[in-house]
């Protein structure tokens, strides 16, 4: 088993939203996990053991007294080992039940005899997710160490809107992979620019190019695993918005400056993934340029270098860079870094990162060349937090000292 594929618990109990449960039983199989359903008698009346069973590949528990464990302890043996219980959906009887220590049927058993963290996914009716009981025992919950995600607010089955949605299953993944991950950043605050720059050139048209802002996002999803405070200065892209960052959206590289200007003041780090535009148009034009003339000059000047202006701030934070280059990579990469004066640059060739899924990248700090092997942009991008908070961490003790 690789170190990253998780053994899982996951317990489904008697809401519509079960029906999400296999969905998300799909994304951890994909993912490489091991996943053992524990399902309750309501929530097999939503869907059954057998669709379970066919997703998890594991034979689906709902009973306590099932004796097909060897030693008739299903409540024990299911949970040893397994690196995380997760609950989705939980209902308000679940929680309450767990809340209280109550143990009555296999799942509640199951957790009250755990030695293992508890994850619970809330699904209910936004009367029932307000009910003054219900909310006494999520405090409990997140009181006794249990991990609360969400619920969402927005349509409900029930035909109301409100507060009580369960998460969707991509969004429940993505938080338990960045609860599996190590905290290396926790409580730190980093700055993330991504995607392209659009440089307009009159009321429909501009100048851009072909980021896509998969590293920048990449980046931004990596550093919130690792427990910072993220800000996103996102230009254009397509991508999705990482759960738990704030995002702010730009066009111009002027935009993206103004925008780094106002947060930086409040960032330990600044990791500059974007692809600024490096000139932009002087003779913009309000209207749409008519084809009346067989040539037509646009007159372009340069644009601000935002890394480099924040890297030569009195207060400077830990500034890391990006440089994409067609050719000539350990060159060019080396002469940016020293020219901006950065700590860590990650190269990486054009024809390897843009707009692709996977990337392969050298980095370059004062200790030399750490080349990262070819690998999705999440896994690149963990392996550069983990690179980037090491050495954060002893730029600071060098400063105390
Ligand atoms: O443009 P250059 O190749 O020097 O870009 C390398 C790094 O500088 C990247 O991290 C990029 O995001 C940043 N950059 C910037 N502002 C610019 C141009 C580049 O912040 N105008």
């Amino acid at each position: 088993m690789k170190q990253t594929q998780k053994r899982i618990v996951l317990g489904v109990t008697g809401g519509v939203a079960a029906y999400k449960a296999a969905e998300l039983t799909r994304l951890m199989i994909k993912a490489g996990w091991d996943v053992q359903v524990v399902l309750t008698q309501a929530g097999a009346a939503f869907v059954t053991p057998v669709t379970f069973q066919a997703l998890s590949c594991n034979t689906v528990f709902t009973d306590q007294w099932d004796a097909r464990i060897g030693n008739n302890m299903p409540h024990i043996d299911l949970s040893r080992g397994a690196d995380a219980i997760v609950v989705a959906p939980a209902t308000a009887d679940l929680m309450a039940k767990v809340a209280n220590g109550l143990c009555d049927d296999l799942l509640s058993t199951m957790i009250a005899a755990r030695d293992c963290p508890l994850l619970v996914a809330p699904a209910m009716n936004k009367q029932m997710w307000e009910n003054k009981p219900n909310q006494r025992n999520v405090a409990q919950l997140k009181a006794d160490g249990v991990i609360v995600l969400g619920p969402d607010a927005g349509d409900q089955a029930c035909g109301e809107v409100g507060m009580g949605r369960m998460l969707e299953p991509a969004a429940i993944m993505q938080a338990l992979e960045a609860f599996f991950q190590p905290k290396l950043l926790r409580g730190k605050r980093v700055l993330i620019t991504a995607g392209a720059t659009f440089e307009r050139i009159d009321a429909v048209r501009g100048i851009t190019n072909t980021s896509s802002g998969k590293m920048g996002f990449a980046v931004a999803r990596a550093a919130l695993e690792a427990g910072a405070e993220v800000t996103l200065v996102a230009g254009e892209t397509a991508q999705p918005t990482p759960f738990g960052s704030r995002r702010i959206n730009v066009q111009s590289a002027h935009e993206m400056l103004d925008a780094v200007e106002r947060e930086v003041a409040h960032t330990d780090i600044f990791i500059s993934v974007a692809a600024v535009a490096d000139y932009h148009v002087v003779n913009q034009s309000e209207h749409k340029i008519k084809k009346d003339s067989p040539t037509l000059t646009l007159e372009l000047a340069a644009n601000p270098d935002i890394l480099a202006q924040v890297a030569s701030r009195k207060y400077a934070p830990f500034c890391v860079g990006f440089a994409a280059e067609s050719e000539k990579l350990l060159e060019h990469a080396q002469a940016k870094r020293k020219r901006k004066h950065l700590p860590l640059l990650v190269a990486n060739l054009v024809q390897d990162a843009m707009g692709a899924d996977d990337n392969e990248v050298i980095l370059l700090d004062d200790a030399g060349e750490h080349r990262l092997p070819r690998a999705p942009k999440l896994e690149v991008a963990r392996q550069l937090i983990a690179h980037l908070a090491h050495l954060y961490q002893t730029t600071l003790e060098g400063k105390q000292k």
